[in-house]
């Protein structure tokens, strides 16, 4: 396949500025490449929302659907309800389209240092369950407001949905150099979904005797990714403690302007979708001051999905060059720091 089909979802606060610098790398590649990406773009998000209530109705869901592949900026704005847009539009789109495995690699690039001292070689990747826990929206509150307020939110773990991610990553993990998988969960509390979790581990374990498998309560895992994050290779963990651990990740390796993630459809029974960790930033939207590089490399994921390996290659050495002459406290703006890396990645 030459001609590829893109939807993408700019969003809110810095999605547009950061997705408008990977569409400039993904172009600059395509043309090298030998590919094209027809893209089209869907007006989603808070502006659309205040206008007509809408978050992703299941006509532009079908549309959506019907791409090769879909880049997302960020959601969420503070003019609009919390949840509103999380749940309406991301997390709609992620169960949808059953992207069941949530991909968050992270490394430090040798140039761009750490807040650690000492952090060693960092290079692991954290699968993240992306359908289901405590993000399904089971629960619900009962006389809110009030002192006897109760409010639940029911994690749902089920055999399919687990052993599905855990064996996704054991093949990952066999994959790569080190096979080694680490289950991250808290099964000394969370016993029911903690248990069913180790248990799913263990028994895919025998199906893959070369992989060394290990096992952190989440806490621990905190304690590790600070003290000694090179111990990690494979990490499989539920949805919510997937989310926390890969801000942890991004921070430990280079700040969360490097990080990129993959909302991975593996059967491919619809698009996935690629998009950066981070959030959209109010704090800092619209000036420019955003890092771009965490899309860029979201595309690059994009670009290795479709089986593009070497656009995907040309994009993260044209990023590895243009980080090893930052600087600390880079003036660039978004656009330039794109502009730097598309023509880098097309040359
Ligand atoms: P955030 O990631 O948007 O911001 C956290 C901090 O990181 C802020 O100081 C921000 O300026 C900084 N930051 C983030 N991306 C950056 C970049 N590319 N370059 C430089 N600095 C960057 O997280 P938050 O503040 O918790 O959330 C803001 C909104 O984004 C909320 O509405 C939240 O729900 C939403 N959110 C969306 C996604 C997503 O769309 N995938 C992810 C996380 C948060
Ligand atoms: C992320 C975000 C989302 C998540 C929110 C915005 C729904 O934090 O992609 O990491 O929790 O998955
Ligand atoms: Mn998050």
């Amino acid at each position: 396949q030459k001609n590829f089909t893109l939807a993408v979802v700019g969003g809110d606060g810095i999605g547009p500025e950061v997705t408008a610098e990977a569409l400039k790398v993904l172009d600059a590649v395509s043309a090298v490449h030998g590919v094209t990406f027809e893209r089209t773009e869907y007006d989603l998000g808070a502006k659309r929302w205040h206008e007509t209530g809408e978050t992703l109705p299941d006509a532009e869901l079908a549309e959506i659907r019907k791409h090769d592949a879909i880049l997302l900026g960020a959601v969420g704005d503070p003019t609009v309800p919390s949840g509103v847009l999380e749940r309406g539009l991301l997390l709609k789109l992620r169960f949808a389209l059953d992207h069941y495995v949530n991909l968050r690699p992270s490394k430090i690039y040798p140039s761009v240092g750490s807040p650690l001292a000492s952090p060693g070689e960092v290079d692991f990747v954290v699968v993240r369950e992306g359908t289901e826990g405590p993000y399904v929206g089971n629960g619900g509150a009962l006389r809110v407001g009030t002192p006897a307020e109760i409010a639940t939110e029911v994690s749902v773990n089920t055999a399919y949905g687990v052993e599905r991610v855990v064996r996704d990553a054991f093949a990952r993990a066999q994959a790569r150099p080190r096979k080694k998988l680490t289950l991250v969960h808290k099964n000394n509390v969370l016993v029911h979904a903690g248990h069913l979790w180790k248990r799913t581990v263990d028994a895919v374990a025998t199906e893959f005797p070369d992989i060394a498998v290990d096992y952190l309560h989440v806490d621990a895992a905190t304690i590790f990714l600070v003290t000694d994050p090179a111990r990690f290779d494979v990490i499989v963990t539920d949805n919510l403690f997937g989310d926390i651990l890969t801000d942890l990740a991004a921070a430990i390796s280079g700040g969360i302007g490097l990080a990129a993630s993959g909302n991975i459809n593996p059967d491919r029974t619809a698009p996935s979708m690629f998009e950066p960790v981070h959030g959209s930033a109010p704090d800092i939207a619209g000036q420019q001051k955003a890092d771009p590089t965490a899309a860029i490399l979201s595309a690059a994921l994009l670009c290795d999905h479709l089986g593009l390996t070497e656009a995907a290659a040309a994009i993260e050495a044209a990023v590895t060059a243009d980080i090893e002459e930052r600087t600390a406290g880079g003036t660039r703006t978004t656009s330039e720091i794109g502009d730097a890396i598309a023509k880098r990645a097309a040359g």
